[in-house]
């Protein structure tokens, strides 16, 4: 670790920062339960750190019946007894800090748990009352038993579901743009607000240095809560206008949480999941007074084409810059087949928000998968601006198909039944060890999701000091970025005579990618970073090389 590199002094650290997404149920198991936990998260934080990362995003690890993996939220300030105590969080966030790593934490606005409090007091209450004027209750349409309006949950199957009132009656009906367990809060409601000032207090007061904000562009509904057209209400593309997303009054609400972060210190940030199009609407959530970043979902679903790829960098500098806003870069989270599968696949409209499964009618080719994901990183990372990973793809792991449907959580299976595979395979407990039990993930060798064979030669001990491995090609990219300042850099296209090669130059690097199917001629130079672990003097399809900027020209 070398202290003058140290993200920890700078206010405005995020400008550059590298954040890397631990999937707490899938990281590292220190128990015997097949899931893993805050304490494993600890014990690993030495990794992060030696991989070059700035700063750790933890998906949520607060009291929920873990309906949604845990974004079903029934105590904001608990921690659920399936991944530790809140003594473990605290001392996770201080051992982070002690390695010089930053902590964001997710946070859940948009909707809680039907097992929260509020909720449970609102169904208990009647209609009109103050408990349900905290959640979005309405009078059924026509006599009643049919929804207010026909909007549909983003899992599939209708957006309202009706409760039994105190009398044992069919009664009024809430809205959950997800899973029927998650309540939507009514954020006309100011009592909401100060609840969720309340909860970014709590946890600012125990040290993290930002948080995730999940659905950030939902919170706010068209007033009266239109019904949609048929055509909209066909379009489940995540991208998709619909009157429940990205409402201008949404921002009041970052707004408000700035100056609440403000108050810890300057260096505090917020981070927008925003499903929003185009870029410039994006960028509406990192105005100066709102957040810090938006993950950047265009470019997260831009195929492998370069002049696609192109475009889309361009199009995110302008438009966060016009805001004064750095670009993240993101390829893989949580809710998206991994990058490596991904970028190997064509149809990928359909493919994002699917997933991935046994009958999947496309599958992409291992082989092309593990050398696109590889480019695509070794091409990102050298962009200027903030990047994103998660957990798993610095080994290089690909999207996990052959999940039996009886061991699938994710509600988007079970919701459509069957019908879209949804998230897990991008889930899977990751391996860390080839022979020990789940691989090194968990102890018991219990695993919440199955991990398949091909984890064992993708283990972090088989990668780890293995010049050409997908671990060692991260370190070496993030090193670099480092040491050259690549993040506040500033990128410049160099013309190339291929339409499938970009090449731009950022500081000292030259950055280059080959996109097509024909090898390209390297231009002389140091090679000082490459996603082939064999190399001839020409980039190979589907590869990518950063090489010293002086010596091309
Ligand atoms: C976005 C989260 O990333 C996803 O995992 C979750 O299912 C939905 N929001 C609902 O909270």
């Amino acid at each position: 670790m070398t202290s003058e590199l140290s993200p920890m002094s700078a206010a405005d650290w995020w400008r550059d920062a590298v954040i890397y997404q631990v999937y707490p149920r899938s990281f590292c198991a220190s128990g015997g339960t097949g899931f893993g936990d805050l304490p494993g998260i600890t014990q690993k934080l030495p990794e992060l750190r030696k991989l070059g990362v700035d700063a750790v995003w933890l998906s949520p690890f607060y009291t929920s019946p873990q309906n949604d993996a845990g974004y079903d939220v029934a105590d904001y300030c608990g921690v659920d007894s399936l991944f530790g105590t809140l003594a473990d969080a605290e001392h996770l966030i201080q051992s982070a800090h002690d390695l010089d790593l930053r902590i964001i934490v997710d946070l859940v606005p948009n909707h809680s748990s039907s097992e929260h409090e509020w909720f449970k007091q609102a169904l208990a209450s009647p209609p009109g009352s103050p408990e349900r004027e905290r959640y979005m209750f309405r009078d059924g349409s026509g006599d009643g038993s049919e929804p207010p309006n026909n909007w549909q949950s983003v899992f599939g199957g209708p957006a309202w579901t009706r409760v039994v009132e105190a009398d044992g009656t069919p009664g009024q009906w809430y809205l959950h743009l997800f899973d029927s367990t998650q309540p939507d809060f009514n954020w006309e409601n100011p009592e909401v607000w100060d609840f969720f000032d309340d909860v970014l207090r709590f946890w600012l007061d125990r040290g993290v240095d930002g948080f995730r904000i999940d659905v950030a562009h939902g919170l706010m509904k068209v007033p009266g809560l239109p019904s949609l057209s048929p055509e909209d209400l066909a379009d489940i593309r995540p991208d998709a206008q619909k009157p429940y997303w990205n409402q201008e009054k949404v921002h009041d609400v970052y707004r408000r949480w700035h100056r609440v972060l403000g108050e810890y210190g300057p260096d505090r940030i917020l981070t927008a999941e925003a499903w929003v199009w185009p870029l410039e609407s994006m960028a509406q959530y990192v105005r100066e007074d709102e957040m810090q970043h938006a993950f950047n979902f265009a470019y997260l679903a831009t195929s492998w084409q370069a002049d696609n790829v192109k475009s889309v960098v361009d199009h995110s500098l302008s438009a966060f810059g016009a805001v004064g806003a750095p670009s993240t870069w993101v390829l893989s989270n949580h809710d998206v087949i991994r990058h490596s599968s991904r970028l190997a696949m064509g149809a990928l409209e359909s493919v994002v928000p699917g997933g991935l499964g046994p009958k999947s009618p496309e599958k992409p080719d291992p082989d092309v998968a593990m050398r696109r994901g590889r480019a695509a990183t070794t091409f990102m990372l050298g962009l200027p601006g903030s990047s994103y990973l998660y957990q798993g793809e610095e080994l290089g792991l690909p999207e996990v198909i052959e999940i039996p449907d009886d061991k699938r959580e994710d509600p988007t299976f079970h919701r459509t039944n069957g019908e879209r595979y949804g998230r897990d395979g991008c889930r899977v407990p990751i391996p860390w060890e080839k022979d020990a039990p789940a691989y090194g993930f968990s102890p018991s060798g219990d695993s919440w999701l199955p991990q398949p064979d091909t984890f064992g030669d993708l283990a972090r001990d088989q990668q780890e000091g293995v010049e050409g491995s997908t671990l060692e090609l991260y370190k070496t990219l993030l090193r670099l970025r480092k040491a050259e300042g690549l993040g506040r850099g500033e990128l410049q296209w160099i013309a190339t005579d291929s339409p499938d090669v970009l090449a731009y130059q950022n500081g000292g690097i030259t950055v280059m990618c080959n996109f097509g199917d024909t090898p390209f001629d390297l231009p002389h130079g140091d090679v000082l970073a490459s996603s082939e672990s064999e190399r001839d003097g020409t980039l190979q399809p589907g590869h990518a090389v950063w090489i010293q900027s002086a010596a091309t020209e």
